[in-house]
């Protein structure tokens, strides 16, 4: 078997389904990782994915855990059932999230405005905070170039194009991509000192189910990827790459980097 990238342990959230997650969870599989941990909200898409990567990749482990990330306790149940499994936690990508209600913000609600942030912002901090608690006490694995330095842990937090740019009718989840991309600059310049590197990566218009399967959304977002100069939607594919080059000890040197991959689309 060829030297895999990824010898260690991923965690990956919003995995259920066919959306970027579910592409995260099953391009570690592809790229030869051995144990990867997958969590979702909805457990019957999280099987779906176990499932699909079980079929692919029969001798990869998967410890799949359905759960809430905006809930207080679940990341860190998670990640406690992790370690107990897999005996720690390498490579996190954090997906989860949600578009909510297409408002301006004199008309949103405060719940709703809590809804989105609880998901797509708390959420993801508290889905990382329970990473790097784990990441700091775990012994480094060594790079695949002896030269470059150990990794104790990387996490990737999938924000948006739209916390760099804005949309109409979208403060809520604009804000809550904002503060996950400035949250990802913050535990970068904290974590360097214990050998972990937190990047995030911001997705344009993707073919996901969050986009597709909702016909208001989907006749609101997708003429969007015609301003991208590339005029097209990205595929949950070209998102999940672009993760696993950051987890990766290629990205040795990649440290609180805001990635686009949006077809070019905050460049015109
Ligand atoms: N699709 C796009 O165009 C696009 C663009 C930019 C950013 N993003 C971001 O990428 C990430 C993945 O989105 P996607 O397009 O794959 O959407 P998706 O709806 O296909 O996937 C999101 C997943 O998150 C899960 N989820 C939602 N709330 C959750 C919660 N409270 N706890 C746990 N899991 C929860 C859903 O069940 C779903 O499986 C999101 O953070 C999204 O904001 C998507």
């Amino acid at each position: 078997m060829s030297v895999t990238l990824f010898p260690g342990v991923a965690v990956v959230t919003g995995a259920g389904g066919t959306g970027i997650g579910a592409a995260v969870a099953r391009a570690f599989a592809a790229a030869g990782c051995q144990r990867i941990a997958i969590t979702d909200l909805n457990g019957s898409t999280l099987q779906r994915t176990q499932e699909a990567i079980n079929a692919a990749h029969p001798g990869v482990q998967i410890f799949a855990q359905a759960g809430n990330v905006a809930d207080d306790h679940f990341a860190e149940s998670f990640i406690g059932a992790v370690v107990k499994k897999f005996g720690r936690v390498d490579y996190a990508v954090n997906c989860a999230g949600i578009l909510g209600q297409s408002l301006r913000s004199a008309e949103t609600g405060i719940e709703e405005f809590d809804r989105v942030n609880g998901v797509n912002y708390r959420g993801c901090w508290l889905s990382s905070r329970a990473e790097l608690k784990q990441m700091v006490k775990q012994d480094a694995l060594c790079s695949h170039d002896p030269k470059r330095p150990a990794q104790r842990g990387a996490v990737v937090n999938i924000a948006s194009q739209l916390g760099i740019v804005s949309r109409p009718t979208a403060p809520s989840y604009c804000a809550s991509k904002a503060a996950v991309i400035g949250m990802t600059r913050a535990d970068a310049v904290d974590y360097s000192k214990d050998g972990i590197r937190v990047n995030c990566v911001c997705p344009g218009v993707i073919e996901t189910p969050m986009i597709m399967e909702n016909p208001a959304v989907r006749e609101t977002i997708t003429p969007a990827a015609e301003i991208a100069p590339m005029k097209r939607m990205g595929q949950p594919a070209e998102v999940a790459d672009a993760a696993l080059f950051l987890c990766s000890t290629q990205a040795s040197f990649v440290q609180g980097h805001v990635m686009v991959v949006d077809g070019g689309y905050v460049t015109v």
